[in-house]
């Protein structure tokens, strides 16, 4: 193989979608840098790891493939290793002390100066750190590096994401993120429909709209906007399917219920994490609803929607959590009937009001009642998955399924569909016929 003028960068991302859209923006910056994306960590020139501290587990992840790549860096000393995201904040200078053969710390905030950062490894050969929190105005430069047709694979140009708020102003009990990522600031609507808008004219068919808690979207900014106001605005657009994630329970507004059953493109899914099923617990984790409000507003969505798909996260074992809460929450689970759910046990993150807790439940329970969780939740999923058997159902084809003559796609419920079909389809709106199903997937043909 010939050796090529430009260089190489292998990223690689943990955590959220939001990191997911960040390193999407890397690739974009670094590109006009001179740097293309390779898969392979052996070629690159300079090594991006945009990373997640969100549970103890996602930031052990982090260390270990840190481990892996030190022979690498020891075997190719100008190899330019760089970690970013909310480890990289929480830890700063810490993490170059922590790992010597690391050249480059960069903060939530600092993604615009990756390529400086690396000029200055290249010429100086010492570490570098940026972990300060930018003014608010110079956060959104990233709208000037939009993603174009020739960009990407096909996947990603076919479902886009789009940031339309960074950081978080919850300070949920157990959460890192308003510490890692910052305050809540909204990107002007302007910028965030030029981008969509740029999206679609390279060919995506389905765009989500990103942030923490897009319910708040619009704080701060004049002329005030609401986040159905921009989801209006967006639709107009006339993307063939809209989606939006993370929304917060106690920011979901009638308005946006109305929305939801109105607007064309606005697929029939919300991603409403409840955490808890017993209020007791939520007051703890400062999440601003009680189970009974949760309920009502997944009626009235019902009400207003009927066909909308739910999905929940949940945390078990937060501190104090008895097993009489736990049943609540069971029996939420059950009440509600979710078509998925995330779970988690609880981990304690440094920093955190919970960190802080008394009532810590043990691992052991902890674990229990995780399992006993999911595996609720499992039949309650593929019962739901089992009544589309024999239905045709409405799918946007992403790509190819894992078996020749294979695609695979999404119901505008969010749900994996595998079915028989050629190339040329991918990209399109398909409606096979649902002939399997199970708690993951549905099987389909056309
Ligand atoms: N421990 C366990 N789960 C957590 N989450 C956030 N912080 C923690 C934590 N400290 C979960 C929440 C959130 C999801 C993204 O991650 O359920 O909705
Ligand atoms: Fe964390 Fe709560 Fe903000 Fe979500 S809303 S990011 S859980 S603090």
């Amino acid at each position: 193989m010939e050796r090529s003028d430009h260089k190489s960068v292998y990223v690689a991302t943990f955590g959220c979608q939001m990191n997911e859209y960040d390193s999407d923006w890397v690739v974009r910056l670094l590109d006009g840098h001179g740097f293309k994306p390779t898969g392979d960590p052996h070629r690159a020139d300079l090594i991006f790891l945009n990373t997640c501290s969100i549970r103890a587990k996602a930031e052990q992840k982090v260390y270990s493939l840190l481990g892996r790549l030190r022979p690498l860096k020891e075997a190719r000393p100008d190899l330019i290793l760089a970690v970013g995201g909310c480890v990289a904040q929480q830890q700063g200078e810490r993490l170059l002390q922590d790992v010597p053969f690391l050249d480059i710390v960069l903060g939530t905030h600092g993604l615009p100066r990756l390529p400086d950062l690396v000029a200055e490894v290249e010429r100086t050969g010492r570490q570098v750190c940026s972990v300060e929190f930018e003014a608010q105005d110079d956060e959104w430069h990233i709208a000037d590096v939009l993603p174009s047709r020739d960009r990407g694979p096909e996947q990603t140009r076919i479902k886009a994401y789009v940031t339309i708020m960074r950081g978080c102003d919850n300070y949920c009990a157990y959460c890192v993120v308003p510490y890692v990522r910052g305050p809540e600031v909204s990107r002007p609507a302007g910028e965030i429909l030029a981008e969509v808008e740029s999206l679609l004219a390279a060919g995506a068919k389905e765009i989500t709209l990103l942030g923490q808690n897009v319910n708040s979207y619009g704080q701060g900014l004049t002329p005030v906007l609401t986040f159905t106001d921009l989801v209006e605005r967006v639709a107009a657009l006339n993307p063939t399917r809209l989606r939006f994630t993370t929304s917060h329970p106690k920011d979901f507004s009638q308005d946006l219920i109305q929305a939801i059953s109105e607007l064309a493109p606005l697929a029939e899914h919300v991603h409403l994490p409840v955490q808890s099923g017993s209020t007791a617990v939520l007051k703890a984790m400062g999440r601003g609803y009680t189970r009974e409000e949760y309920l009502a507003k997944v009626e009235a969505l019902r009400a207003a929607c009927p066909e909308v798909a739910l999905t929940t996260d949940v945390i078990v074992g937060f501190p104090g959590e008895t097993e009489a809460d736990f049943e609540d929450t069971l029996e939420l689970i059950r009440q509600v009937r979710f078509d998925g759910m995330y779970s988690f046990k609880y981990s304690d993150r440094p920093g955190t009001r919970a960190h802080g807790l008394d009532g810590k439940v043990p691992e052991e329970i902890k674990g229990r009642r995780l399992a006993e969780l999911q595996d609720r939740q499992k039949k309650i999923t593929l019962e739901i998955n089992q009544n589309l058997v024999g239905r045709r159902v409405e799918v946007l084809a992403d790509g190819f399924g894992r078996h020749p003559g294979q695609l695979t796609g999404r119901t505008r419920s969010n749900k994996v569909v595998n079915f028989n079909g050629s190339a040329d389809l991918i990209g399109r709106i398909v409606h096979p016929l649902v002939t399997q199903a199970w708690a993951n997937s549905l099987s389909g043909t056309l």
